[in-house]
């Protein structure tokens, strides 16, 4: 299932373009809010990335001296993370994070840019919980970070919505609400032609979320609107929620 969903999503293709098309997300005013928490967050503690991908927050997590572990995937994704300076650092075991267990105890595990939301069902993400939670010290924090699914902006019968749009790209999310199927696609203008990034997955409320850790043994800690600790409000578009394994 592994291969098949690095393959599928973000195998080489995507790979190969990932850093490029989300550069805006490795910019540093994006990055160092996240790693700031995070760190205070992993204390002297070990630290697990589930989806570490090509090491955009794991990186420079490293470089401050906290001890980084990752799961992925997709080799090919990590493959651009092992090209980079300071990947030695770091041990990254290539799984699917909803199952895969590393060695050692954590003081947090973190699931970062929406990424709970590629797995496909509500037992995958149950399981996903599950597996933090077994690799978490008591008192250890698991960290998500989700859009807020986007369904206020929804009217009845519509699926489509369109998110970004510039000279050279389309990107739009197509809701299915009975299923809570929610699909990213992204459209990119490429020598002439467009090339198609799907990536397909499920949302969640985080109330769900915060029910999915209670059935792993943890209680939400904290949910902010952002890295910066922004207030969580009803016109929040992402959350940041820090679960405790109780
Ligand atoms: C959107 S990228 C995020 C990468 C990195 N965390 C970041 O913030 O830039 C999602 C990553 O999660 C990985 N991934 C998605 N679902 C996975 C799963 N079920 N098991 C392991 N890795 C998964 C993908 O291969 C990809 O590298």
């Amino acid at each position: 299932m592994a291969e098949h969903y690095g393959a599928r999503f973000f195998g080489e293709r995507e790979a190969a373009v990932y850093d490029s098309q989300e550069a805006g997300m490795f910019d540093p005013g994006v990055v160092t809010p996240a790693v700031d928490m995070l760190a205070d967050l992993a204390g002297d503690g070990d630290v697990l990335e589930m989806g570490i991908g090509t090491g955009r927050i794991a990186l420079p997590l490293a470089a401050r001296g906290v001890r980084v572990h990752g799961i992925d995937a997709s080799s090919a994704m990590v493959a651009r993370l092992r090209a980079k300076p300071g990947n030695d650092a770091i041990d990254v075991a290539i799984g699917d994070f909803s199952t895969t267990r590393v060695d050692g105890q954590f003081s947090l595990v973190y699931l970062v840019f929406n990424t709970i939301f590629n797995l496909q069902t509500q037992d995958e993400q149950v399981a996903c919980f599950a597996n933090a939670a077994t690799h978490l010290v008591h008192g250890g924090h698991f960290v998500i970070e989700l859009e807020v699914p986007n369904l206020q902006r929804l009217p009845p019968g519509q699926e489509v919505l369109v998110f970004h749009v510039d000279s050279h790209t389309m990107s739009f999310d197509t809701y299915d609400v009975v299923n809570q199927g929610l699909t990213s696609n992204h459209f990119v203008l490429e020598d002439g032609t467009f090339s198609s990034y799907p990536v397909e997955g499920r949302y969640a409320w985080p109330t769900e979320l915060d029910l999915m850790a209670r059935l792993a043994g943890m209680r939400l800690h904290e949910r902010w609107g952002g890295w910066k600790r922004e207030p969580f409000t009803s016109l929040s578009r992402s959350h940041v929620s820090i679960y405790e394994k109780t």
